[in-house]
């Protein structure tokens, strides 16, 4: 029987500004999954944060986009953004866009990641989650790590991972997707990842038989509700280790240099990441810089396996918590040195986002107050001098 791994979260409003959920928030939807738990619906799961998102990790044998799975989280997030609501939080519910469950959070708000597969004799899992920023953010990590060898010695030496990955990428703006195959197409996959405002990578998986290798949450939530409503703060589910990224041929490319992610601040800004621990995790200068967290566990038998004794119920599990360690401390000081240098440019791109992917934008009613002082700029058109390329040839 294969097993599911799901992922949902959601900001459902937080204490001061956009920072963190309130404790009871977080009880409450481990209350709700402990009942499921001993319903038989969840085999196990584990409520944590990232900043002002809560992620709800769930493991069962039901499959993905299951109504009982998507409706306990459903759940949570009701609940949660009825404490949130009654203690006034900020932007409580924030992420819930309808008040009619229709069986799958898909377009309802929520972020979800979910994958299926046979679990192996050992199955080291990553669950990484960020906040403020977007899907297409983790590409060009993932490029790193499954299309080059230079950063994933796996690549050359492990002769299932050398047989490439399957790269399932989506066209965020269009609702479309194409599957392309590393190594043969990795230039053609970068030539679509490079442009992160419009393609992000959705699914990775093994062309050696070991099923998916991981999966991101590409809602982009701010296109479902055609208005903004909150970054999509994505997640992303990894399995590791044999035939697969090693767990520090995950970990690695965020030591080995700083990634700038677009939706900071307002959701309008690039930003550096920032690893580090869930408690770490408060978006403390500026609204950032965007925060990476990456929690570990061992699947056993469908169960999280982190630190804590066998069979421990209820959620009450103890992750590794990769980016807690002080090994990261480097790429910290660089994230906040790299971020107050964007920030030395003011509202300019690139330290802002390009105009189609500004959340926040004052330039239309700026226009349309100018409208009867715009004049027309008289000059001759200039008679153009490139020659046409028929003519060159
Ligand atoms: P308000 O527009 O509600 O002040 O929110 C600002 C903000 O931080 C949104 O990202
Ligand atoms: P969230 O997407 O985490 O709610 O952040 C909103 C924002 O833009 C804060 O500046
Ligand atoms: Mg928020
Ligand atoms: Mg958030
Ligand atoms: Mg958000």
């Amino acid at each position: 029987e294969k097993v599911t791994v799901s992922v949902i979260k959601a900001d459902v409003g937080s204490v001061v500004g956009h920072s963190r959920p309130h404790p009871s928030m977080m009880q409450a939807a481990k209350k709700i999954l402990t009942e499921k738990q001993k319903q038989g619906v969840l085999e196990d799961f584990y409520v944590t944060r990232v900043g002002d998102d809560i992620n709800l990790f769930m493991t069962h044998y039901k499959g993905e986009n299951n109504k009982e799975i998507h409706g306990a989280a459903w759940d949570c997030f009701q609940e949660a953004t009825k404490i949130a609501k009654s203690m006034k939080l900020y932007a409580a519910g924030q992420d819930i866009l309808t008040d009619a469950f229709s069986g799958n959070v898909k377009g309802a708000g929520p972020g979800s990641a979910e994958m299926t597969f046979e679990e192996r004799g050992s199955e080291p899992m990553l669950f990484f989650m960020a906040d403020k920023t977007e899907p297409s953010a983790y590409s060009p990590i993932l490029s790193r790590i499954y299309l080059d060898p230079f950063t994933t010695t796996g690549l050359v030496v492990d002769a299932r991972a050398k047989k490439g990955f399957d790269v399932e990428i989506h066209d965020v703006l269009d609702h479309k997707k194409v599957v392309m195959s590393s190594p043969e197409e990795t230039l053609n996959i970068l030539a679509l990842l490079g442009d992160t405002s419009r393609y992000a990578i959705k699914r990775v998986s093994s062309r050696a038989g070991i099923g998916p290798a991981c999966v991101v949450s590409t809602d982009k939530l701010n296109m479902t509700a055609g208005k903004y409503v909150g970054k999509d703060d994505p997640v992303c589910i990894c399995r590791s280790q044999s035939g697969l990224p090693s767990v520090g041929e995950y970990t690695q490319p965020f030591l080995m240099t700083s990634w700038i992610a677009g939706g900071w601040m307002r959701g309008s800004h690039y930003g550096t990441f920032y690893p580090c621990s869930p408690e770490d995790s408060d978006p403390t200068y500026f609204d950032g810089p965007p925060r990476i967290c990456c929690l570990g566990f061992q699947l056993n038998n469908g169960k999280l396996q982190g630190l804590e004794p066998l069979n421990t119920k209820g959620g009450d599990h103890i992750p590794v918590d990769f980016f807690g360690n002080p090994t990261f401390d480097s790429a910290r000081a660089n994230a906040i040195k790299t971020s107050k240098f964007l920030r030395t440019q003011g509202p300019f791109t690139p330290s802002i986002l390009p105009a189609e992917e500004m959340e926040y934008t004052s330039r239309p009613e700026v226009i349309k107050e100018l409208k009867s002082r715009f004049e027309s700029v008289d000059e001759k058109p200039v008679k153009s001098v490139t020659k046409k390329k028929k003519d060159v040839e």
